[in-house]
C-alpha cells in the first residue's frame, strides 16, 4: 500500500502521544503514512521525538529543529502540526504554502483569522487541510450520531453538554492560561463544540460568556501525565500563573436545524465534578458517557431503557469505517481499555482519513473549515458577551464580531 512521507511538527506531550497513535496505524495492516521525519525547536524535545521513533518503528526518522530545513525537504509530502495552539498558523502556514499536506490539532487557529489563513493557504496550494479532532472517532460517539441518522429521536430540540469542574492548579503547561496562547477555555471547549457539530450539524447563533474561574493558577505537585517531555518541562514551571485567559464557558447555541444546545465547559468549580452529554427529541433521548472511557450509550425509547450494543439491532445502517473495526473490533460500541491505547486509537483513526483523503483525493472527516467553526463556536461566546447580545456564526465567520480577538489577532500578527 503506499504511504504518505510525513514530517511530525511539534514533539511536546501530544506529539509524544501521536507517535504512538502512527505505532498503532502502522500495526492495524492498513497504514497509509510513513511517519519518517520530527521537527521541534526545542532540539531536546526534537531528539526524543527521534528516539521514540527509532525504538517503536526499529527506523531512525530525519529529526529537524528549524522549520524552513524541514520543508525544503522534498521526500516529505505531508506534515503534522502538533505544536502549541499560537503557533498553529505560523507552521501551518508556510507547510502548506510549500505544497505540504497537513493536519493540525485542534484549536485548528486561535483567533478565525488565524484558522482563515490555513485555510486559505491550503486551498492556494490545492492540498489536504484536515483538523485533528479525536474524541469523535470514539464508537460510543459514532453509536450515538447514528441514532440521530436514524431518526430515532425525531426532531431532536435540545443538546445538553456540560463538563465542569477543576481545582487552581496549572493544567499540563502554562500556556492553556494565556489568552494569547490557547487558554484553556478554548483549547478544551473546542472538542465538546466539535462534538456539538459532529452531532447536530452547523451552529447558527450563539450567545453567552468566557470565565476565568481561578484566577492565580498554582503548580502542582507532580505534573500528573507521565510523558517525559512534559516532566522535564515541568521542573521549570512558574509557582503561579496569573491567568489571562478563560478556563471556562457558558454558551446557548441555536443550530441551523433549530435545536438549542446548552453548554457549559468549566476548568474550575471545586465543588462542582459533573459531565453530561445528552440529545432529546420528541420520541426518544439518548446519554452519551464522555470520552475515551468506553461506557455504554444510553437510549430511553417507548418506555424501555437500551444501553451500548442493544441498541444496534434499531440501527440497520450503522457503519465504523474499517479501520476503527480493526482497532477497536467490529461492531464494538463499549470496550475497556487502558487510556493510553484508547487514545492512540482515536488518533490512528483520524490520521487514516486523512491519508485518505490525500491519496484519493477526498474530503477529510474533519476538515478546515469544520476546525475553524468549532473555534468560532467557543470564541462566539465570549464575543457575545462583550457585544452584549447574540451573535450569528455569519458574523463570527465573517470578522464582523471580533472585539475579544482582536488583540490576540494583534499579538499574532494577524
Ligand atoms: N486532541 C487531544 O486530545 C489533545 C491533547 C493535548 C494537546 N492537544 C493539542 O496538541 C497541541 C500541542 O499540545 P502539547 O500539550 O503537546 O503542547 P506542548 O507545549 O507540550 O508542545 C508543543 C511543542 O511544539 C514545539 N514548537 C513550538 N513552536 C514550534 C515551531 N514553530 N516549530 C517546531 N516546533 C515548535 C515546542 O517546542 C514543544 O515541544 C495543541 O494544539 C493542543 O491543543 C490535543
Amino acid at each position: 500500500m503506499e504511504k504518505i512521507p510525513l514530517c511530525l511538527i511539534g514533539c511536546g506531550g501530544m506529539g509524544h502521544r501521536h507517535i504512538l497513535a502512527y505505532k498503532e496505524l502502522e500495526d492495524s495492516g492498513i497504514g497509509n503514512i510513513e511517519l519518517m521525519a520530527v521537527c521541534d525547536l526545542n532540539p531536546r524535545n526534537a531528539e526524543m521525538g527521534g528516539r521514540e521513533i527509532e525504538r517503536l518503528f526499529g527506523r531512525k526518522p530525519l529529526v529537524f529543529t528549524d522549520l524552513d530545513r524541514a520543508l525544503a525537504c522534498s521526500e516529505i509530502a505531508a506534515v503534522d502540526v502538533v505544536t502549541d495552539p499560537s503557533t498553529h498558523h505560523t507552521v501551518a502556514v508556510p507547510a502548506l504554502r510549500a505544497g505540504k499536506h497537513a493536519i493540525v490539532e485542534k484549536p485548528l487557529g486561535l483567533t478565525v483569522r488565524a484558522c482563515q489563513a490555513i485555510i486559505a493557504a491550503a486551498r492556494e496550494s490545492g492540498v489536504v487541510l484536515a483538523t485533528a479532532e479525536n474524541l469523535r472517532r470514539d464508537p460510543p460517539n459514532r453509536l450515538a450520531r447514528s441514532i440521530l441518522d436514524h431518526g430515532l429521536l425525531e426532531a431532536p430540540f435540545l443538546m445538553i453538554h456540560n463538563a465542569l469542574g477543576g481545582d487552581d492548579q496549572i493544567i499540563i503547561t502554562p500556556w492553556r492560561h494565556l489568552k494569547d496562547k490557547g487558554a484553556i477555555g478554548l483549547d478544551m471547549a473546542v472538542h465538546y463544540t466539535d462534538m456539538v457539530q459532529y452531532y447536530l450539524g452547523e451552529f447558527d447563533q450563539i450567545s453567552g460568556r468566557g470565565l476565568i474561574v481561578e484566577p492565580v493558577r498554582r503548580r502542582p505537585a507532580n505534573h500528573g501525565l507521565d510523558l517525559e517531555s512534559y516532566r522535564e518541562r515541568f521542573k521549570s514551571f512558574p509557582e503561579t500563573v496569573q491567568a489571562t485567559g478563560e478556563d471556562g464557558l457558558i454558551a446557548l447555541y441555536t443550530m441551523k436545524s433549530g435545536a438549542m444546545v446548552q453548554f457549559s465547559y468549566v476548568a474550575g468549580g471545586r465543588g462542582s465534578g459533573t459531565f453530561e452529554r445528552s440529545v432529546h427529541g420528541r420520541r426518544a433521548a439518548f446519554w452519551a458517557p464522555g470520552d475515551r472511557n468506553g461506557r455504554p450509550v444510553i437510549l430511553r425509547l417507548d418506555g424501555k431503557e437500551l444501553k451500548g450494543a442493544e441498541i444496534l439491532p434499531l440501527l440497520p445502517n450503522f457503519a465504523m469505517s474499517e479501520i476503527t473495526e480493526r482497532l477497536f473490533g467490529a461492531g464494538t460500541v463499549e470496550y475497556q481499555l487502558p487510556f493510553p491505547p484508547i487514545d492512540a486509537r482515536h488518533m490512528a483513526i483520524e490520521f487514516h482519513d486523512f491519508g485518505e483523503a490525500v491519496l484519493k483525493g477526498t474530503r477529510p472527516e474533519v476538515d478546515g473549515h469544520l476546525g475553524m467553526t468549532a473555534v468560532a463556536a467557543v470564541l462566539g461566546a465570549y464575543e457575545s458577551a462583550l457585544a452584549g447580545r447574540q451573535v450569528g456564526m455569519a458574523e463570527v465567520l465573517a470578522g464582523e464580531v471580533r472585539a475579544y480577538q482582536e488583540e490576540i489577532d494583534r499579538s499574532l500578527g494577524l
